[in-house]
């Protein structure tokens, strides 16, 4: 057995708007014991380390912080070459940057490169688990599914359908999505810590034969993810009006092709009536909230506090390239300034529970990953309050745990992720 030594932190539940202390736990001088890389205890060092004997091996991490790993909820991999492209915002950002990189995808061997390199970039940020577009070729999802193999890591991901309106070399059809998911499936789902998602890009780039055939598949799979964009921008929302008239809006498009259902995760959400949230909350999909992108593509405030209210599971998502970050905590310190816009707050301790224990349950992962509940895998990142100058001399002002991880969620970037762990082991 090995355990850490360090403050501890973890949330129970969602801390909400007014932090409610009894959501999350901290241990000044806590101790993490992780058995075959799974959580077995947490809680204060001293107590802990008398009861534990001399069978526990102690990684010395005082003065830092331990949080649970973080939870990208959702990201696309093909996307790290383009991050911070000038100028458009969704659509004309898709056809002039997202849709020109993502064709370069083709080359199996520049798929296998980028997934490598944007996997080590996670791991580096503290991100332990994601849930990723690939690009519409099948092997995009091999490259990115065996580049997290190779560290542990637990990822979802899925190759992009689009058959409609996007460049033709981009173009897959409703029979070779649903053929080419169904093998990806077989293949890749559940095997280890990986997981699937049939990923239809959006609404206005699949067909609605497309849409029905992801629909059928989502159905012969249950526990498979669907993963897709939702009402991100208003020119893409009145696009899907048109071609979907008799639909009440653009979720009730995805649920008339039961696309709508428990492991359903929309990216974005952002023009959503009353109606959409009480649907999406009965029916058990869940919300990525990307500030990040939706700022960078001028496309809207999410609502953070009506989503929960109506009872919908929401997670960050850092939506890198149209995001600019793949850093949860840069992610956090975005939210923050997108819940203030709309007069509400975003205290550190939700920001927290967005990046972990909500986002597990957002992607329905709550029973293996997202706090340190025993049991539960040991993904877990240390936190360096002095990884930059700045960040040091701000945390000297800073008493509480309160304030400090508010202070490192305004500041901290990648120098302040000092070690991530995955199942227990140092990633490298
Ligand atoms: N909607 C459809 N495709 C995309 C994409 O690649 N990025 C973002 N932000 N929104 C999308
Ligand atoms: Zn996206």
């Amino acid at each position: 057995m090995r355990a850490y030594r360090g403050t501890i932190l973890h949330c129970l539940d969602d801390p909400g708007e007014q932090s409610n202390p009894s959501a999350w736990e901290h241990f000044d001088d806590g101790l993490l014991i992780v058995d075959e890389g799974k959580i077995a205890r947490v809680g204060e060092a001293d107590a802990l380390l008398a009861d534990a004997g001399d069978d526990v091996d102690v990684v010395d991490y005082r003065g830092k912080l331990i949080v649970p790993g973080f939870i990208d909820c959702h990201v696309h991999f093909s996307q790290l070459d383009i991050i911070g492209s000038f100028g458009a915002q969704l659509l004309d950002w898709l056809n002039q940057y997202a849709f020109p990189e993502e064709a370069k995808f083709a080359d199996a061997g520049h798929a296998r490169e980028v997934a490598k390199v944007f996997v080590e970039e996670l791991l580096r940020n503290g991100t332990t688990t994601a849930l990723v577009f690939g690009t519409v070729h099948a092997h995009s999802a091999d490259a990115i599914f065996e580049a997290a193999e190779a560290k542990s890591m637990r990822l979802i991901a899925g190759k992009v359908l689009m058959d409609t309106h996007c460049p033709a070399e981009l173009r897959d059809d409703p029979e070779s999505a649903y053929a080419d998911s169904k093998a990806l499936i077989e293949k890749w789902h559940g095997r280890g810590r990986l997981g699937y998602a049939i990923t239809p890009r959006f609404a206005l780039t699949s067909s609605a034969g497309q849409l029905a055939a992801a629909g059928r598949l989502a159905a012969e799979y249950p526990d498979v993810w669907v993963h897709t964009h939702l009402a991100e921008n208003m020119e893409e929302v009145e696009e899907i009006a048109r071609l979907y008239p008799d639909s009440r809006s653009y979720l009730d498009v995805y649920d008339g092709f039961e696309l709508l259902r428990k492991r359903s995760v929309f990216a974005h959400c952002l023009h959503m009536d009353a109606v959409d949230r009480s649907t999406m909350a009965a029916k058990h999909g869940a919300a990525a909230f990307c500030p990040t992108s939706n700022l960078f593509l001028g496309s809207g405030l999410f609502d953070l506090p009506r989503m929960r209210e109506a009872g919908i599971h929401c997670g960050l998502g850092t939506d890198v390239g149209g995001g600019t970050s793949l850093s949860l905590l840069r992610t956090a310190s975005e939210a923050y300034k997108v819940l203030h816009l709309q007069e509400h707050a975003l205290p550190a301790m939700r920001a927290l529970y967005l990046a972990t224990l909500g986002a597990a349950e957002a992607l329905d992962l709550d029973d293996c990953i997202g706090n340190f509940a025993a049991g539960k895998e040991a993904d877990f990142v240390v936190l360096d309050y002095e990884g930059s100058a700045l960040t040091a001399r701000r945390m000297a002002a800073a008493e509480t745990i309160e304030e400090k991880l508010f202070a490192l969620m305004t500041l901290a970037d990648d120098r302040n992720v000092a070690a991530t762990y995955i199942l227990g082991r140092l990633s490298d």
